[in-house]
């Protein structure tokens, strides 16, 4: 064979493999996802194919429950969905990340919550026990202590649904118990559905699984898809003026026998809010002690000894999915009156430092979705 033809050759099998290997290069295979939730009364169910929908019937999802999953391999990404029972996932959630712990590490996690309280301002405190951080995305603390290998890229918890009449016996006694103990009351009381879940948490979510795992533009036309979630069941069968939802409020004051606690919200991000009330530790001689610092909130005590009494103050600042840009910030004595002396005075100083410049936002205004995706686009 002559030089030339060799060489002829050789560039011939360089450009059809090239051509062959191409596309490959050019073109990510399109990722496959399975969606796994669990689920006692649906609602989980609901909101799984609400997900579904709004990350778009092109993409390849498999929705399964827990029971009828059999493997994690044919998948890029796995979204894992709980409801929320005494605080925690299901048990069987626990136990299909412990099996799978080791393959889920390899992937692209996603966990999402239905639940009571989605509040993740909230500290509960109920009789004997010690006050904690609850509610919302809160109900992962011990998942992510548990399974540290596991990363998730994104996390979302909305709020559910309770449909008193058709609670086991066991879960209508919990419930109702529970009424009781709270110290600031039941949301559930003279209904018989009550809804807690906030729309917007869950399209946002949907919009981080098409942005950050599939790299998809965001979806704003969410609006039709909640027909997924809403019903024209009504919240009371005697009364057709009851409500099912009502949204938690953002600007709250109590000042009862039971507890001393106070709501609000200031323009500005997390840190900024951490400063404000570092600040006012500073001034007021409170010793600030931080219990749990996450990327959406945090939770501190803040001790002061009032006429020779030690006193342990509840503050959570959070950034809520359906708010971003804003701050809640809630304070928590669970102390009575007669021992909470001078509590008041030092959370009207720390109101002031954090309303200051116009940073407190007044009403109850809500922003709308196409508000939050786009603020969510232009912050990093
Ligand atoms: C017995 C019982 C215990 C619950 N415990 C909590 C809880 O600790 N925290 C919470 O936020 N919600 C709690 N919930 C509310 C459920 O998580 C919520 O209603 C959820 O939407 C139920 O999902 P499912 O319909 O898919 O079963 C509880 C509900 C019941 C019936």
């Amino acid at each position: 064979m002559q030089p030339n033809s060799r060489i002829m050759k050789t560039m011939l099998v360089v450009l059809l493999g090239i051509v062959l290997i191409w596309p490959s290069f050019a073109y990510a295979a399109p990722k496959k996802g399975l969606l796994i939730y669990d689920t006692i009364y649906g609602s989980t169910i609901e909101v799984a194919y609400w997900i579904k929908a709004l990350i778009g019937p092109e993409n390849k999802l498999d929705v399964k429950r827990l029971s009828q999953f059999l493997t994690v391999d044919p998948y890029d990404y796995v979204i894992i969905g709980s409801y929320i029972r005494n605080e925690k996932p299901s048990d069987d959630t626990y136990k299909f990340l412990e099996t799978y712990q080791d393959k889920l590490a390899e992937k692209e996690v996603i966990y999402f919550l239905t639940c009571g309280d989605n509040d993740e301002t909230m500290v509960l405190k109920t009789p004997g026990g010690t006050p904690h951080l609850i509610a919302g995305r809160n109900y992962l603390i011990d998942v992510y202590e548990k399974f540290p290998t596991i990363k998730p890229v994104v996390v979302g918890a909305f709020g559910g649904r309770q449909v008193q009449p058709t609670l086991g016996t066991m879960d209508s006694m919990f419930t109702w118990l529970l009424g009781k103990l709270a110290k600031e009351g039941a949301p559930w009381e003279g209904l018989d559905i009550w809804e807690s879940l906030i729309p917007e948490r869950v399209e946002v979510f949907a919009n981080q699984i098409r942005t950050e795992i599939l790299g998809l533009s965001p979806r704003f036309d969410v609006e039709p898809y909640r027909g997924y979630w809403h019903s024209l069941q009504p919240a009371s069968l005697s009364d057709p003026s009851k409500e099912k939802f009502h949204p938690k409020p953002f600007n709250e004051h109590q000042d009862t026998d039971r507890i001393f606690f106070t709501r609000s919200r200031i323009k500005g991000s997390l840190d900024d809010a951490i400063t404000y009330l570092q600040t006012w530790a500073k001034q007021a001689d409170i010793d600030l002690q931080e219990q749990r610092k996450t990327s959406f909130n945090v939770y501190y005590h803040a001790v002061k000894t009032y006429e020779g009494k030690e006193h342990t103050l509840h503050i959570v600042a959070a950034e809520l999915t359906e708010d971003p840009g804003n701050i809640h910030i809630s304070f928590r004595s669970y102390e009575k009156p007669e021992n909470r002396k001078g509590v008041p005075e030092d959370v009207a100083k720390a109101e002031k430092i954090l309303w200051a410049d116009g940073r407190k936002v007044e009403g109850e205004q809500r922003q709308t979705i196409t508000e939050i995706l786009t603020r969510m686009q232009s912050t990093p």
